[in-house]
């Protein structure tokens, strides 16, 4: 018995294997590596597969007695998805029901997926919980939200059960093996604002200032890659014992401003961080902060990184000795 991690090489996969093998779990990787890191997979059989691929998937379902699938391969930008949303409509949505197929044909009927806080869109209250409406605000949420969609019918249809995480924003990096946050473009917050402690940007953008928060900038709830890891593997256990179509919040349930983040990266890195200001960013809500009680009811999670002044660290930790990511 064993699990297959789709996009297992990106930067959440490559910590969920990493999780999933310090629990004795036998994992297989398939990554087209169009943006996964062939070095961020370490012990585990690598297959260089696109999830379309069915005939191949196929085989490594029934070469490794695969019973449950961890998917994470996608395209998971924002901003892209609003300029190329048929390229998110076929690798998200039309891709992930080729797996399906594939699943479905060998009998492999567990999948847990990586979804995102992008399926709320505008937020109707603070925190946010599960069952408030899913409104995306742009292809890549929308693209997410089908897939969680399709689920539901597949379960109807075949027997499928799954488990749809949504994350709030993902940081930090491993704590003892050489893995972290790589992206290329990078666009995320933490990363930006440690390449800046680096010396590797001249400022970061602080986009917009003038949202309705104590300090005027967008409030986020960061959440350790390990703890999104670790609610990988309980749902994992999960689904082998039970479950059915169910979908779970995971983030620390503080927000953050961005002027808080760039200031605890201040004090973390001892650095000076040029902070400048810019106009906003079309799409982005004020405040994204999640309810995670389900999960830690339903899953028995239990977040070990709750401070942002950790997550930060280990984030810091990961740039200053791969200031050029996987390329080091
Ligand atoms: N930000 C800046 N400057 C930057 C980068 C980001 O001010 O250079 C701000 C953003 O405007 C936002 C906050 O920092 O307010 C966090 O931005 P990120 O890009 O790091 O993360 P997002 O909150 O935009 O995105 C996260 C996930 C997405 C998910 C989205 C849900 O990374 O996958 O939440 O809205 F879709």
């Amino acid at each position: 018995m064993s699990v297959l991690v789709t996009g297992g090489a990106g930067y959440i996969g490559s910590h969920t294997v990493a999780e999933l093998v310090a629990h004795g779990e036998d994992v297989v990787v398939i990554d087209n590596l169009r943006q996964g890191h062939r070095a961020a997979v370490r012990d585990v059989p690598l297959y260089e597969v696109d999830i379309r691929d069915t005939e191949q998937v196929g085989r490594i379902l029934r070469d490794h007695k695969v019973d449950t699938v961890v998917h994470f391969a996608a395209n998971s930008l924002v901003g892209e998805s609003v300029e190329k949303p048929l390229q998110y409509y076929e690798n998200n949505v039309a891709a992930t029901a080729k797996l399906l197929s594939a699943m479905v044909d060998n009998g492999v009927l567990n999948i847990v997926f990586s979804s995102t806080a992008a399926v709320y869109g505008e937020p109707v209250r603070t925190p946010i919980h599960e069952e408030d409406p899913t409104v995306p605000t742009n292809p890549y949420g929308e693209t997410k939200l089908a897939i969680e969609r399709m689920f539901r019918w597949c379960h109807q249809a075949y027997g499928l059960k799954s488990i749809s995480l949504r994350y709030f924003n993902a940081a930090g990096a491993h704590p003892t093996l050489p893995i972290g946050e790589d992206h290329n473009p990078e666009t995320h917050l933490i990363p930006i604002v440690l390449q800046a402690a680096l010396g590797q940007r001249p400022h970061v953008s602080i986009f917009g200032n003038d949202y309705p928060t104590p300090d005027g900038t967008c409030i986020r709830d960061y959440v350790h890659v390990m703890d999104l890891a670790s609610a990988h593997r309980l749902s994992v256990n999960r689904l082998r014992t039970g479950g059915g179509v169910e979908a779970f919040n995971l983030g620390s349930g503080t927000g953050f401003s961005v002027q808080q983040v760039i200031d605890v990266a201040r004090e973390v890195t001892g650095r000076d961080i040029l902070a400048v200001h810019s106009p906003r960013r079309p799409g982005d809500p004020a405040v994204l902060v999640a309810s995670s009680d389900k999960a830690k009811q339903v899953l028995g999670w239990k977040p070990q990184y709750d401070d942002l002044s950790t997550i930060v660290a280990s984030a810091w930790a990961w740039h200053q000795s791969h200031p050029n990511g996987y390329e080091d």
